[in-house]
């Protein structure tokens, strides 16, 4: 890593919809790097934004009943607001439909035509609307798209190509010889792997307007708009004045680190490479991939109805502990689990119990038996050699210097592991010295050294800590007595900062230890209520819709909305003896219905069955677990069996009439 610098950036984010967990998470780590750059007094540009071109955008805003840039409008304040509340310090936002990165996009575009980089020429492939990727029959599995497994359309058209072809012996020796380039090193090996083992083709470029009219013009043909990737990938160089400001750019390019998920790994190490390559522009230092959050041992998906919703998070734990637990829980690179069971537990045991502790101890005795002033204490109670002064704070200056190279190899949890292990080891410390017993004894020397020593530790703990919890290490800062709410790394290996005579505070409680048993009975009242509301709606509905002689119009009938669907999956819903969750393909569409059938089928007996199924009712839950739509059956006594077709139909999503 350089170390004039430090420039991140995140991916930008697609306003299809609104951002989950992942968009979180990357932009939240960005911040939590960008934050102890900033501290080491190192310059620092942190860019995020959001990719609002491509068929993605242009379908949300079709079934959305707007125009693509409403749509763009609309959702992209959902990110801001979110980064707001998220304490996220971006220097700059991008949107790919700013002017700003439109115009430079079809600048690199001319120049590339113009040196024949890129060419026109028929195409045929197979093409995923989905990922918005062109496949060859070679790459699909089982016909299906490789990486989301959905169908695939074989398209025939004109096209414009970039020659990345030309640049794969090149891509593959400067990944070899930049071992720093793609992280973790088994993505490098992943990239390496994809590189060696098949002849890199061109790169489609250009939509045909007549298939896909959302995107930037291509300058040198108005019948086609720019592939989305090509335009995304540019926001890195067009944000810092790429062909714009020269001597912005040059101050920030290239860029430290590109911080992506893994599963965009090769659009970030194989096409952005080539082109930067192509244009005569510097590459990157660094593409760092993260795994992804799963909820417990399965991928978060709308369909499961498991995506974790970070403003819900926020609303009941607050910003500083969700951004430590994602921090501090993912061992960046590799997959990680996200549920709230593991979001207590290390709430109340890192945040109320280790830290929180620690920090009422010092600020409480303090208060109580030094009359709030912070003694004068000589930096010699820990430069003796062996005394629990001189161990604790040991402990505390190891942590600084894990911390210190744990950051450039990406290893923030284990950093934080090392900070929290250093706080253990302040309240074993107290324990150890009893400074409760010493205030009762009026033992007032010994007392102000053991205070001052841990208030020593917990400032330094608390500024290892604070770009990751800018808010509440400030108010804790503030608790010590200190003026300045923002930390100088500097400092952190001085003992005796802390300034003799100065008073502290209690700060309201920075982590309320979170009751598992009351938050249980307030969900249940919750689910209760909503339950009681639902009945009284449902009824409230009857009233105004009386059917007077229990017949119904040809309207009603065709409002509801009957299609085939195919059972992929069948699990019996845990603690009940009739629910059965369903998935289901619904034509290209998977769903998730829960029905009242167990007591009549085995999950083995309903899985390859075609059921119709009502498309269009309100999704509900029902104990808990999400449910869009309900299965046809008919059934007499206690014997039900379920409607189906007569013959299976060549696919699922048949309309029923
Ligand atoms: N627009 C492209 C990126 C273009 S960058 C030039 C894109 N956008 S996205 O909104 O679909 O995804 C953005 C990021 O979110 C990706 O890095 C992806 O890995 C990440 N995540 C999406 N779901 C995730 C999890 N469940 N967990 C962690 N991150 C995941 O791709």
């Amino acid at each position: 890593m350089s170390a004039e610098k430090y420039y991140v950036t995140t991916p930008i984010y697609y306003v299809n919809d609104k951002p989950h967990i992942g968009h979180a998470y990357t932009t939240i780590l960005a911040d939590v790097l960008a934050n102890y750059h900033r501290l080491l007094d190192m310059p620092t540009y942190f860019l995020t934004g959001t990719d609002e071109h491509g068929q993605k955008v242009q379908q949300a805003a079709e079934k959305n009943g707007m125009t693509p840039q409403e749509q763009c409008d609309q959702t992209v304040v959902r990110f801001q607001e979110l980064w707001k509340r998220l304490e996220i310090k971006h220097d700059d936002f991008i949107r790919t439909t700013e002017k700003r990165h439109t115009t430079i996009v079809q600048k690199v575009l001319q120049d590339l035509y113009d040196r024949d980089e890129i060419y026109r020429a028929e195409y045929e492939g197979m093409y995923c609307v989905g990922c918005e990727r062109f496949f060859t029959e070679k790459d699909l599995v089982d016909g299906n798209c490789p990486d989301c497994n959905r169908p695939v359309d074989k398209i025939v058209e004109s096209n414009y190509f970039f020659r990345m072809s030309k640049y794969q012996d090149w891509l593959i020796d400067y990944i070899e010889s930049n071992p720093d380039f793609i992280q973790p090193a088994f993505r490098a090996n992943e990239t390496l792997g994809f590189l060696k083992n098949k002849e890199l083709q061109d790169l489609c470029i250009s939509r045909p307007k007549s298939r896909l009219s959302w995107g930037i013009e291509l300058p040198f043909d108005q019948d086609f708009v720019t592939y989305v990737w090509f335009d995304a990938l540019l926001n890195y160089i067009t944000a810092v004045g790429y062909g714009s400001d020269d001597e912005m750019f040059k101050k920030w390019w290239p860029c430290s680190t590109h911080l992506i998920g893994k599963d965009i790994l090769t659009t970030h190490t194989v096409y952005w490479p080539t082109m930067l390559k192509a244009m005569g522009v510097e590459l990157p230092e660094s593409i760092f991939a993260h795994g992804w959050w799963l909820t417990g041992r399965t991928k978060m998906s709308k369909s499961l109805g498991n995506v974790v919703n970070p403003m819900e998070m926020i609303d009941n734990y607050g910003v500083d502990a969700f951004r430590y637990f994602l921090i501090a829980e993912m061992t960046l690179g590799q997959d990680a689990s996200f549920t709230e069971e593991a979001f207590i537990r290390r709430f109340n045991s890192d945040l109320a119990n280790d830290l929180g502790n620690l920090t009422n101890r010092v600020l409480n005795m303090t208060s109580r038996y030094l009359d709030a002033k912070l003694p004068e204490v000589n930096a010699a109670v820990v430069e003796a050699e062996g005394t629990p002064e001189a161990e604790v704070w040991a402990g505390v200056q190891a942590a600084v210097s894990e911390m210190e190279t744990a950051i450039p190899k990406m290893k923030l949890d284990y950093a934080i592991g090392q900070v929290l292990a250093a706080i253990r080891g302040v309240n074993r410390y107290l324990e150890q010295k009893a400074p409760w017993t010493l205030g009762k004894n009026g033992e007032t020397e010994e007392l102000g050294v053991t205070l001052y020593t841990a208030a020593e530790c917990l400032r330094v703990c608390a500024a290892l800590l604070y770009p990751v919890m800018p808010e509440k290490m400030s108010a804790l800062r503030g608790g010590l007595g200190m003026t300045d709410t923002k930390p100088q790394l500097d400092k952190l290996t001085t003992f005796g900062v802390l300034a003799a005579g100065s008073t502290v505070t209690q700060p309201d409680a920075l982590f309320p230890r979170i009751d598992v048993k009351k938050l249980e009975a307030e969900k249940k009242a919750a689910a209760e209520a909503e339950k009681a509301q639902k009945k009284a709606e449902k009824k409230e509905k009857k009233k105004v819709e009386p059917s007077k002689d229990g017949l119904i119009s040809f309207d009603q009938v065709m409002a509801v909305n009957l299609k085939t669907a195919k059972i992929l999956e069948a699990e019996q819903i845990e603690g009940t003896d009739k629910l059965m969750k369903l998935q289901l393909e619904v034509g290209e569409e998977k769903r998730q219905i829960v029905a009242g059938i167990a007591l009549h089928y085995t999950a083995e007996e309903l899985v390859g069955k075609i059921v119709v199924i009502v498309a269009n009712l309100k999704p509900a839950k029902l104990r808990g677990v999400k449910s869009e739509g309900m299965l046809l059956a008919a059934s007499v006594g206690d014997k039900l069996t379920l409607v189906t077709t007569d013959g299976e139909l060549p696919s699922t999503g048949a309309a029923v009439k």
